[in-house]
């Protein structure tokens, strides 16, 4: 059954290709590699043995796009991962964003509906949560105030799926981390890294002097921010359980993919020191702007419905986050 999987070559998208493959699916790549390499893609190959299929098209763009669709006959879905995803630079640049990752969904969904093609998971973010009232969230939690025009292409793609005829699943992910036991596929990111696990694995590699943790008054244990964080093999595989529900329930629904654990930023660093023998360089900083104080997902819908859950432990997430940043060449 073909798959075609926008940004499949990305982190998280070529992570998932694998998953998709164990279980029997022939996914089809489409990626113009703006902010990953073709290393993943080799490295798709090596893990599966599988040469897969990969178009290197800017799926925002129409007439590219329908050379995809018309090429390849007998497409059951689609996988949407293709987007920006630096907050900061949504900041910056905000109109590229939109231009991006709403334009590229917009685009998505026109071909599905000119080829019949019914099925299709998007890549959304607890970012559309904002700061939410109550904890855990639950995908009945209201969408807040995005805190970036990257959290606001999220909600407006949502809102656009729930209008389109299009059957989808959103998939709201919290935080991922770590890579492939192989080391072979990873986060080929072109920008400097601005999240937690990358920095802590730059100040392990003395790249980075020290982490600045992000303040450290907030209402929380140990009062640094506390976030879910997901091996991302176990994110790839909710697309699977995703698409199995989807093509068996086609109608439309959203799933929040975390752990259901939160864990603060001092805990993060000191569960990294423990997991690979080696100390980080950190001092207390000041909070940044925008910055959630504390969100975890509840996962008794994604639970029940989907028959998923996450199963790798953080430590060995952060083992894994260390073996890619030991590897990467770049
Ligand atoms: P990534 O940048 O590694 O992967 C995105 C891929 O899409 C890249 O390979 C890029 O080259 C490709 N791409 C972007 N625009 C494209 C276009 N117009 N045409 C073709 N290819 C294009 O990012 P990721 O971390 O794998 O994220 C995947 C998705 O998940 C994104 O939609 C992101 O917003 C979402 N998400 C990511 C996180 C996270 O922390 N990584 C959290 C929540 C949601
Ligand atoms: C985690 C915590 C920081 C760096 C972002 C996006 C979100 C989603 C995931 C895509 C925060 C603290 C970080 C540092 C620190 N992406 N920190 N020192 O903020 O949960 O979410 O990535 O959808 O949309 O906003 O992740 O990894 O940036 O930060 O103390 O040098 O680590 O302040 O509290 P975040 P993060």
């Amino acid at each position: 059954m073909k798959i075609i999987v926008t940004g499949g070559a990305g982190y998280i998208g070529s992570h998932t290709v694998v998953e998709l493959i164990a279980v029997g699916f022939q996914p089809i790549i489409v990626d113009n590699l703006c902010n990953s390499d073709v290393s993943n893609i080799q490295g798709i190959k090596e893990i599966t043995g599988v040469d897969v299929q990969w178009y290197n098209v800017d799926c925002s763009i129409e007439k590219k796009l329908v050379e995809v669709f018309e090429k390849e006959e007998g497409i059951i879905g689609a996988i949407h991962f293709a987007a920006y995803k630096s907050v900061e630079e949504s900041v910056r640049e905000p109109e590229k964003y939109y231009k991006n990752n709403i334009g590229s969904l917009e685009v998505l969904l026109e071909q599905m509906k000119k080829h019949k093609v019914n099925n299709l998971i998007f890549s959304s973010s607890c970012t559309v949560y904002g700061t939410p009232d109550i904890l855990p969230v639950t995908e009945s939690s209201p969408f807040k105030k995005a805190e970036s025009p990257y959290g606001e292409t999220k909600q407006m793609c949502e809102n656009i799926l729930q209008k389109s005829d299009v059957k989808s699943i959103s998939l709201r992910y919290f935080n991922p981390i770590g890579s492939h036991f192989s080391s072979l596929i990873g986060d080929c990111s072109a920008d400097k890294p601005c999240n937690l696990i990358p920095i802590i694995c730059e100040v392990a590699k003395g790249v980075r002097e020290k982490l600045i943790v992000n303040g450290d008054d907030y209402n929380t244990i140990d009062g640094s921010c506390v976030r879910d964080y997901i091996h991302v093999v176990d994110l790839a595989k909710s697309h699977v359980s995703a698409l199995h529900y989807l093509l068996k329930n086609p109608k439309k629904d959203v799933f929040n993919i975390g752990t259901g654990k939160g864990l603060s930023v001092i805990q993060a660093i000191s569960c990294f020191e423990k997991a690979n023998d080696k100390k980080i360089n950190y001092s207390i900083g000041h909070r940044r702007d925008g910055d959630v104080e504390e969100i975890y997902s509840d996962n008794a819908k994604v639970e029940k419905l989907l028959n998923w859950k996450a199963e790798i432990s953080v430590e060995t997430a952060m083992k894994d986050a260390w073996n890619w940043e030991k590897m990467k060449v770049k």
